[in-house]
């Protein structure tokens, strides 16, 4: 089974290059199916969930071009059916973004209910509501939702909840109803605003991303387009947390500095120095890390996607700091692996309690979830001796060759799949 082995204790030093955001690219990847002419979307991250999608895209009869490693050309015309089955969506949960994509194409789509990250109950109740606003009729049954509608017509929509997922796929659904939707309470994440330009991009007219409320005027027909995807704000945020456990310092390249506010400002509470370029930030760990208190919020909160890496360099912390998950009720399952490592962390209700230990010892360990998975490797990277992380497929849904540009900062990390390799590479590493 794959896993990385760590031997911890080296600051982290140089410069490294984030790659595009994933969870933009999920909702370019789906709005790309939207028009008959051809979509290049640039900038993708070369990971396991986008892959999976781009199968699930291909899978339905879109033509799909891999020009390179990071760069796709998508045609919708050729999509011969509107139905994502279990098989798919097992693999990847943003595949629900094919159910407003193909609503908005087809006035149809029958899409499996979404797996994923076992990180709460996430339900899809707000996406549902959006699209029956929108005027279609939703059955969910064995496992399938089937949404259908006569005619998509534009609705004033207010979201119960703050939801990413519903935002993007509402609009999604929305962009070629008839005359005017009003989405209220959006979320307001950079990958949001992403979606609603490159859907611009594509002849689309939608107003107010970034904001609480979105106001899109339908239009009978998309067109292609050439768009870059945003570079990923979590994939940033977590060499911010790396340099800053290991007591290093790295210049992260790639980035929207605006996008990072949130955890700059922690970092910077915490004691680390953190400068700001055009599309870089450098961050320097202090002499000792300084206790906080974190609560996730939605953007431009602190994301709930950092929690788990800024908790690894918590337990690194002078005193006791907090997280207070606000977002899902299931993120703390990374607190035991941590604890394994000699951190002291409580969980009460939705809040984990961090008293700080100064130094973490190397241990065997497993990746519940993507995000926690990165927070372990950070653990590692900053204990004494030999850390193996286990399950690193999480990991590698949204981290792209994160083992490499670990190794580039000076990290002793590789990835091995047996028990062979991983004694060479203890004994290679002393
Ligand atoms: C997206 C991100 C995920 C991130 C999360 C919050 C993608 C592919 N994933 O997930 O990495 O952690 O945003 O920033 O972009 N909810 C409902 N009903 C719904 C939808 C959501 O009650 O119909 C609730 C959820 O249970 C959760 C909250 O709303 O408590 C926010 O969830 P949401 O923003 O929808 O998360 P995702 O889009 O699934």
């Amino acid at each position: 089974m794959e896993r990385y082995v760590i031997k911890g204790g080296t600051p982290l030093s140089g410069e490294v290059e984030v790659g595009g955001a994933k969870n933009a690219a999920l909702g370019l990847l789906a709005a790309a199916i939207m028009t008959d002419e051809d979509v290049t979307i640039e900038n993708l991250p070369d990971v396991s969930d986008i892959n999976q999608l781009i199968d699930a895209i291909a899978n339905i009869g879109a033509t799909v071009t891999r020009n390179d490693r990071h760069t796709v050309t998508i045609n919708g015309s050729t999509i011969r059916s509107h139905v994502v089955d279990y098989e798919q969506m097992r693999k990847i949960r943003a595949s629900y973004y094919l159910l407003g994509a193909l609503l908005g194409k087809m006035s149809q789509a029958e899409v499996a209910l979404p797996g994923g990250c076992n990180i709460g109950s996430r339900p899809i109740d707000q996406h549902l509501k959006g699209f029956r606003a929108l005027g279609a009729d939703i059955i969910t049954d064995h496992g399938m939702v089937n949404a259908k509608a006569d005619i998509l017509t534009g609705s004033h929509i207010f979201l119960d909840v703050v939801s990413v997922g519903a935002t993007i796929n509402v609009m999604l659904a929305a962009v070629r109803a008839e005359g005017r939707t009003v989405i209220e309470n959006v979320a307001k994440e950079p990958h949001v605003v992403d979606v609603a330009n490159m859907l611009n991009s594509m002849g689309a007219n939608i107003r107010g991303a970034g904001t609480d409320k979105i106001r899109i005027q339908g239009v009978p027909k998309l067109h292609g387009t050439v768009y870059s995807t945003i570079p990923d704000q979590i994939e940033a945020g977590t060499f911010m947390c790396a340099a800053a456990a290991t007591g290093g310092e790295i210049l992260i390249k790639n980035v929207i500095p605006r996008h990072l506010e949130s955890i700059s400002s922690k970092l910077m509470e915490m004691g680390c120095t953190v400068i700001e370029y055009d599309d870089a930030v450098r961050v320097k760990a202090g002499d000792f890390i300084r206790s906080a208190k974190v609560k996730t919020q939605p953007y431009p909160g602190f994301p709930t996607d950092m929690q788990p890496q800024m908790a690894a360099v918590m337990t690194l912390a002078h005193g006791s700091s907090t997280i207070t998950e606000s977002i899902f009720e299931n993120r703390f399952k990374y607190v035991d692996e941590l604890n394994r490592m000699g951190a002291q962390v409580k969980v009460e209700s939705n809040t984990a309690f961090l008293t700080g230990v100064g130094s973490l010892e190397g241990a065997e360990v497993s990746a519940p979830d993507l995000r926690a998975g990165a927070a372990l490797v950070i653990a590692g990277l900053a204990a004494h001796g030999f850390t193996t992380v286990n399950d690193i497929l999480y990991i590698l849904r949204g981290y792209e060759r994160f083992d490499e540009k670990l190794r580039n900062l000076g990290a002793i990390i590789t990835q091995v799949d047996s028990e062979k390799e991983e004694q060479k590479f203890k004994l290679k590493a002393g």
